[in-house]
């Protein structure tokens, strides 16, 4: 834990929306009255109908409900487009930015409002329907926000899976939503390299009920075979259809997108986020967390296939007429000068990007930083797991030249906006602090019993009252919902980290503590990992584990007990990873792979992965007891055989 301080700069007191006297002010009015309080903030948004009813929520464990501006009637794609006709028609709303750095491209808000129109009709033409789940598999270009944004229009629900993902786990998210329209690209292309979307569908599909249709953007315009009756090339479709497509209303309550994301057991599930809170949440936090001002340019560095994506490339920054950048490529492509030269072409003020790029960046060296003038930064934003004091300090001293803030901000999938985070106008910050919380957030820390925890403590982060952003439920699986969040402290929603409170009240998060990992800022359950190890027939058993990583933050740890009569080798070692990227993708890739002829089980045949996680963070003095393991002998041979780091 570091312990500087760095005060709110001067100038950032002067223009900033909030300082910390009304940081505390509205904060306050936010826990006591809320229904006041986001009644006032509930008209920043454009209503059909505008809510009278603003919250009725309930963490009874048996009787979860979350609600928010109930009677409200609205439409997302209104809010982020149509309305912002009159004033900003000519304003850039979209700057993409291609993976070569010779393309790029400004979408004007007239512009976006066509484009998405057309893409509703030819969404509507393909039979999509108010409610209808639309799954998109797409790179990060413009269409992916269209055709999110056309889904709004229609209030057809999106679910978007991040391209990285293999034809396995876009079949199974594409079942588990009923979904029979699919809309992807031929290929994405991320850092030179072409990622094929549509052969990954077309083999996805197979494991579907058959009757989807795929509607194809055209990318790269390499070869993919297309299915006659079953894809349509977007490019035709749309030259058919009118440039205008009436909004349909809807409930606050309606469904907006399901995202999928990894817990602590099963499959991936589907996070459902409704119309009204999450879009007001989204579009208040990126306005607030980001002292957005009209004029700036602002980039999120997130994939849409995540929810960072969703709420602060898209709906948050559109929402407040934004000008948003969407970058298709990765950070050190075709050089780790690459952020900073987008940041000096697109003049852009505020950058909000991840830990691991940022540690990443900082091994590739200073130069990289020093050779671009970034002098248009104004604001500097973290997300998506903790930041070590010495990446903060660099992201600071390097690429903000000292001279700007960093928000570090804390939140999940299921939280739909920031909920633990600097204001920068407001905050003094300390490096590796999220610090406090946003308006509405109501945070705590219980012991393993669920006793509160007062003042410097650490403990389990949960949060003990909603905010209109909080998921509403897991799709078709109400009960897993109230079980993954509300069961094991009771009346409470956990959020799985671990955090601490110094004695300022200010919050750090410490990082998971299930059996989630977050590698490079992107989540995967463990049983996930281990589930794909054992489907390989030469694997009998396997325990995954996560362990301090230098760039990954978490690394993930196998441990694979292979079937009798076989054995482990470095050709079946790299066979197994590379089972792995197949069934789950990319991002799971096993850093670490140790064949183990027996796993530290108790009696009762339950592993004892605390053992397993302290060999692999290096920990072998500490392993606690291990007296009830039915055979001791295995944490000598388990500690013999440990893998190096890389
Ligand atoms: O462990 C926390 C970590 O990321 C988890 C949520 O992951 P996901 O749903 O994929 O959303 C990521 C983007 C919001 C959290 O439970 N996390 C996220 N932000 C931070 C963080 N840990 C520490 N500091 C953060 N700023």
């Amino acid at each position: 834990m570091s312990d500087k301080v760095y005060p709110v700069p001067a100038q950032w007191k002067k223009r900033a929306l909030v300082n910390d006297e009304q940081y505390k002010k509205m904060y306050a009015e936010s826990i006591t009255a809320p229904d006041k309080f986001w009644a006032k903030h509930a008209k920043r948004l454009d209503w059909f109908k505008t809510p009278k009813k603003i919250k009725n929520t309930s963490f009874a464990y048996d009787n979860v409900s979350i609600k928010w501006f109930e009677d409200g009637v609205l439409n997302v794609s209104v809010n982020c487009i149509d309305r912002h006709l009159k004033k900003r028609a000519d304003q850039t709303a979209i700057i993409w930015e291609g993976d070569d750095p010779y393309y790029d491209k400004k979408i004007t808000y007239r512009e976006l409002y066509e484009q998405v129109c057309r893409f509703a009709n030819v969404l509507k033409k393909q039979g999509v329907k108010k409610g209808d789940r639309v799954t998109i598999y797409m790179p990060m270009i413009p269409e992916a926000a269209y055709a999110m944004l056309a889904c709004a229009r229609i209030g057809a629900v999106h679910s978007v899976v991040f391209g990285g993902f293999s034809p396995d786990s876009l079949a199974g998210r594409i079942n588990d939503a009923q979904s029979k329209f699919v809309v992807t690209a031929d290929e994405g292309l991320r850092g030179g390299k072409k990622v094929p979307l549509k052969a990954n569908t077309d083999e996805a599909l197979k494991k579907c009920s058959g009757d989807e249709k795929v509607v194809v953007i055209r990318r790269t315009g390499g070869a993919v075979a297309m299915q006659a009756g079953r894809d349509v090339w977007y490019h035709e479709e749309a030259a058919k259809v009118p440039a205008e497509c009436k909004p349909e209303k809807m409930k606050a309550e309606d469904p907006l997108f399901i995202l999928y994301t990894s817990g602590s057991t099963g499959k991936p599930k589907g996070v459902l986020h409704t119309t009204g809170g999450y879009l007001l949440f989204a579009s208040m936090t990126h306005q607030y967390v980001f002292d957005y001002h009209d004029g700036d340019i602002y980039w999120c560095t997130a994939d849409v296939g995540w929810v960072t994506g969703h709420s602060y490339i898209l709906y948050g920054p559109l929402a407040n007429g934004a000008t948003t950048l969407m970058f298709e490529g990765v950070p050190n492509y075709p050089t780790a000068s690459r952020f900073w030269e987008v940041i000096d072409k697109h003049q852009v003020n505020i950058f909000y990007t991840a830990p691991t790029a940022i540690r990443a960046l900082m091994g590739a060296g200073e130069d990289f930083v020093k050779r671009t003038s970034r002098k248009s930064l104004r604001l500097l934003g973290s997300v998506g797991e903790p930041i070590n004091p010495e990446a903060w300090e660099w992201y600071h001293r390097v690429v903000g030249d000292d001279r700007c803030p960093i928000v570090d901000t804390w939140w999940q999938t299921e939280t739909g906006g920031i909920l633990i985070t600097p204001l920068p106008g407001a905050t003094k910050l300390k490096p590796g602090s999220a610090t406090r919380p946003f308006f509405g957030c109501k945070p705590a820390l219980v012991d393993d019993k669920g006793e509160f925890l007062k003042g410097e403590a650490s403990g389990n982060l949960v949060i003990l009252d909603s905010w209109p952003g909080q998921m509403r439920t897991v799709y078709g699986d109400h009960e897993r919902f109230v079980q993954t969040y509300f069961s094991a402290y009771k009346g409470m929603y956990f959020t799985g980290d671990g955090c601490r409170r110094d004695k300022d009240g200010y919050y750090w998060i410490t990082g998971r503590v299930d059996d989630v990992l977050n590698v490079s800022g992107h989540r995967l359950g463990t049983a996930e990992v281990e589930s794909a190890l054992v489907s390989h027939p030469k694997v009998s058993e396997a325990a995954v584990v996560g362990y301090p990583h230098d760039i990954k933050g978490t690394g993930i740890y196998c441990y694979v007990t292979l079937m009798a009569g076989e054995q482990g080798s470095d050709i079946l070692r790299k066979d197994l990873v590379t089972h792995v990227r197949k069934e789950i993708g990319p991002i799971a890739s096993p850093d670490l792979l140790q064949f183990a002829p027996g796993l530290p089980k108790t009696r009762s045949g339950k592993i004892m992965r605390r053992i397993l996680r302290k060999i692999a963070e290096d920990e072998f003095g500490n392993l606690g007891d291990t007296s009830t393991l039915a055979d001791p002998a295995v944490v000598d041979d388990l500690i013999a055989n440990r893998q190096n780091k890389k």
